[in-house]
């Protein structure tokens, strides 16, 4: 099976055991309460445990200039950095009612870079990679490999 199913990969011993999931969604649906979305009045929380015990959020934060949003991700995102970087290895999203809520895709670009394709996430259809999430994903390894290849 390819997806990891929530109940069982969150209590016994497949991908992403061993995260505080309810944790991790209590902390995504607190900061959730924080986020500024006068426009789509629709409030995200986005919460990560980082591979050195840390624990990271982010809420969205929206513009008069609709195009300018942050998505909660990149609050996240920046406070990971901003703290001293490290690998996301568990992320979960909620929506205004504490739901599990997808990433969009740019973001899901955003957390491949900080993750990469071990990620674990709580989506809608239990606990997936991002190798699962965002297949084939480009990444830095495409820059490394790729940048000189394509030049004049
Ligand atoms: N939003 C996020 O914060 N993260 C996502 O992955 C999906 C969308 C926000 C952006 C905007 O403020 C609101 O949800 C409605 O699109």
């Amino acid at each position: 099976m390819s997806a990891v199913g929530g109940g069982a990969a969150s209590g016994g011993s497949g991908v992403g055991s061993g995260v505080d999931w309810d944790g991790l969604r209590a902390a995504a649906t607190e900061v959730m309460r924080r986020a500024y979305a006068p426009y789509s009045r629709f409030p995200v929380g986005a919460a990560a445990l980082v591979d050195d015990g840390r624990v990271v959020v982010g809420c969205n934060v929206e513009n008069a200039a609709y195009g300018v949003t942050l998505c909660a991700e990149c609050g996240l995102v920046s406070s990971l950095v901003a703290g001293g970087g490290g690998r996301l290895v568990a992320f979960t999203c909620v929506d205004g009612a504490g739901e599990v809520l997808m990433p969009c895709g740019r973001c899901r670009q955003l957390l491949f870079e900080h993750g990469g394709p071990d990620l674990v996430l709580q989506t809608v259809s239990g606990l997936r990679t991002m190798a699962e999430v965002l297949p084939d994903a480009f990444g830095p390894d495409d820059l490394a490999s790729r940048s000189r290849s394509g030049g004049s």
